[in-house]
């Protein structure tokens, strides 16, 4: 939600803003702006819409600078406008500030400037935080520390100021920023995309800390003004993997990398005969693990769909009762926690707001806190006491793939890892983690499926305005998944239904050419589902069905087949959920429509 960017160094910042600014745009593209500071003032300039559209005004206008930030905007408070675009600055000129979040005394702030005769001159509250800093006076954290108190809400922010051209100044309270150094230069963004091309030395900066940041090095400063002292941490992600690579587009790069993705994820955490799942040196304390007795998930979005396939694995591996929550549902409920329950923070970002507050409420109560996370050193990484950490690499298109299946492969380790610790490991578990390892093979014979396939499928669903996604069992999440990434991506409405349950509502839709995508893999449940397709079928709907490649009974019922291979039952939401996402990739394309940026949606959803 929104990418801020910040750079003092010895290079021109106009392009290098520019271009960690094109590295964030995933978190929004509503408008885009930089402010350069140099030759005694703060330049600005802002363009509604894309980044595209501020890199034409930029060179037009060029601005020089080696001191500047930027600002990529989801829109909250004010429409996508010019005006309403970041940077904001204060009346005088002095401060300039981009901003993450939502302040919740907007209202308030804002009438109190207004009282006090300040001209606002957009309806964000960014420009509230320009404001109150540029009526600061003194030295220059304290400026900004003095303002920290009138601040209610979330917000990660970077400042410039024109009597200070050589510093920019980072401060935070919920929405992440990190800190990238060096060689004479420091860059500060919501996301390590943005500087992982020119610096893997970070250091991640905590809630209610002030990051004074020049060239040369970094002072940090806590809330009530006294230093902090914190050592860098050098990243393991590969700037190359933040390229589209010779790919149209992020997503269908990032549908490709799942082979890589998943053995990495799944060797990451196997012992070293590779014969079993290891979590020691992840944090989950043993004598902790005894007393667990029931497991909490809870997530947003896709990760969601991953919580759902966990507690399938969870019940039936471990025979532990698994809650499943929407993060943005359990911190607001009361949740029943206790001592021996298990709360799993779900999150491919490690930032998403609501599940930072489900998991810290979860800590507060004295539950054993665990997250699933792909990025090292995100909020929920540093919040839990325990990580599985996927190994998807850096995901940029707006639509999961990669860390949803990588999800899916943490979530069966954990649950074998359960199993293990409780003493339940058998023949199941060797299988398991054999096929767990052959798993990439079969994901890459997923990819390479007939291109003609999936035109005809893409014919199915493009012309329809709605369809229906229909699973059972533990393939019902992966029929929420193929809908939801459909819905992201091409606009179209998608439906997931467990299928049993389609005689009680969706059936009502069904008419003649009506798309229906199955997931009809052979499961104990397989031959209900069929029922259901006959049923569907009887009233003229078009059923695709995925299934593995030699089904007859499939065959004889389904208009078309997406052929998945064979592969162990649990293992099933992972081979079957490709298809899906390469069925919702090439409908987005046919459709024209911008993949890995869909309208209204940002990667991480760092507010509430
Ligand atoms: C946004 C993204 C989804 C993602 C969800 C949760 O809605 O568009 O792709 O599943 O946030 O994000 P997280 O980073 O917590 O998994």
């Amino acid at each position: 939600m929104c990418g801020i960017i910040g750079y003092v160094g010895v290079d021109e910042v106009v392009p290098v803003v520019l271009d960690g600014l094109r590295r964030l745009e995933y978190r929004g593209y509503d408008s885009a702006g930089i402010a350069v500071v140099g030759a005694g003032e703060i330049r600005i300039l802002r363009a509604a819409g894309k980044l595209r559209n501020l890199e034409q005004r930029a060179y037009h206008e060029p601005l020089h600078g080696t001191t500047g930030i930027g600002h990529t905007r989801w829109a909250t408070h004010g429409a996508p406008t010019e005006a309403n675009a970041h940077p904001q600055r204060d009346v005088s000129g002095a401060v300039a500030v981009v901003h993450n979040g939502i302040l919740e005394n907007y209202s308030d702030l804002r009438a109190e400037l207004i009282e006090a005769g300040v001209d606002l001159t957009s309806d964000t509250d960014t420009e509230l935080i320009a404001q109150l800093i540029g009526r600061e006076k003194g030295p220059l954290p304290e400026r900004v520390r003095a303002i920290l108190p009138r601040l209610h809400g979330q917000y990660a922010v970077v400042a410039v100021f024109k009597d200070e051209p050589d510093v920019v100044v980072a401060f935070r309270q919920g929405p992440p920023l990190v800190i990238g150094i060096g060689e004479d230069e420091a860059i500060v963004a919501s996301d390590v995309v943005a500087l992982l091309h020119r610096t893997r030395e970070v250091l991640f900066l905590d809630d209610n800390e002030i990051a004074v940041v020049r060239r040369d090095g970094i002072e940090l400063l806590d809330s009530a003004g006294d230093h902090v002292e914190r050592s860098t941490e050098t990243l393991d992600w590969d700037a190359g993997r933040v390229e589209k690579g010779g790919y149209r587009h992020f997503m269908l790069k990032e549908i490709f990398e799942q082979p890589d993705a998943i053995r990495n994820t799944v060797v990451s955490h196997l012992d070293a005969a590779r014969s079993g799942v290891i979590l020691d040196g992840l944090g989950f304390d043993p004598e902790k693990m005894d007393k667990i007795r029931r497991v909490h998930l809870v997530a947003c979005g896709t990760s969601w769909h991953a919580s759902l396939v966990g507690k399938f694995l969870i019940e039936k591996l471990c025979g532990l009762p698994t809650d499943v929550d929407y993060a943005s549902e359990y911190r607001y409920r009361s949740p029943l926690l206790r001592d021996d329950t298990l709360v799993i923070g779900v999150t491919q970002s490690g930032e998403t707001a609501d599940t930072l507050a489900a998991m810290s409420l979860a800590k507060s109560q004295g539950s054993l806190l665990g997250t699933v996370c792909n990025v090292r050193g995100s909020s929920a990484w540093r919040e839990a006491d325990a990580t599985i950490l996927t190994q998807a690499g850096p995901e940029i298109g707006v639509a999961s793939t990669k860390a949803f299946t990588t999800q899916l492969v943490a979530m069966l380790l954990l649950a074998l890892a359960l199993r293990k610790h409780g003493g339940g490991a058998d023949e199941l578990d060797t299988e398991l983690v054999h096929q767990l390892q052959t798993l990439p093979v079969a994901i890459e014979k997923t990819l390479s499926m007939e291109r003609a396939t999936f035109r005809r499928a893409t014919e199915m669903l493009s012309g329809a305005p709605n369809s229906l996604f229909l699973g059972r069992g533990i393939l019902y999440p992966i029929a929420l998944e193929g809908a939801l990434k459909l819905k992201e991506i091409s606009y179209l409405h998608a439906e997931g239904y467990p299928a049993g349950e389609m005689k009680h509502g969706p059936i009502a839709l069904l008419q003649d050419g009506f798309p229906v995508v199955s997931l009809a893999l052979n499961t104990a449940t397989r031959e209900k589902l069929l029922g259901n397709l006959m049923e569907v079928r009887a009233r003229g709907a078009s059923v695709i069905a995925v299934a593995e490649a030699d089904s007859k009974a499939v065959d004889e019922i389904a208009d078309l087949v997406l052929p998945v291979p064979h592969v162990h039952p649990l293992l099933q939401p992972i081979v079957a959920v490709v298809p899906l996402q390469l069925l919702a990739y090439n409908v987005a394309v046919e459709l024209g429509l911008d993949v890995d940026q869909p309208r209204n949606l940002a990667k991480s959803v760092t507010v509430e």
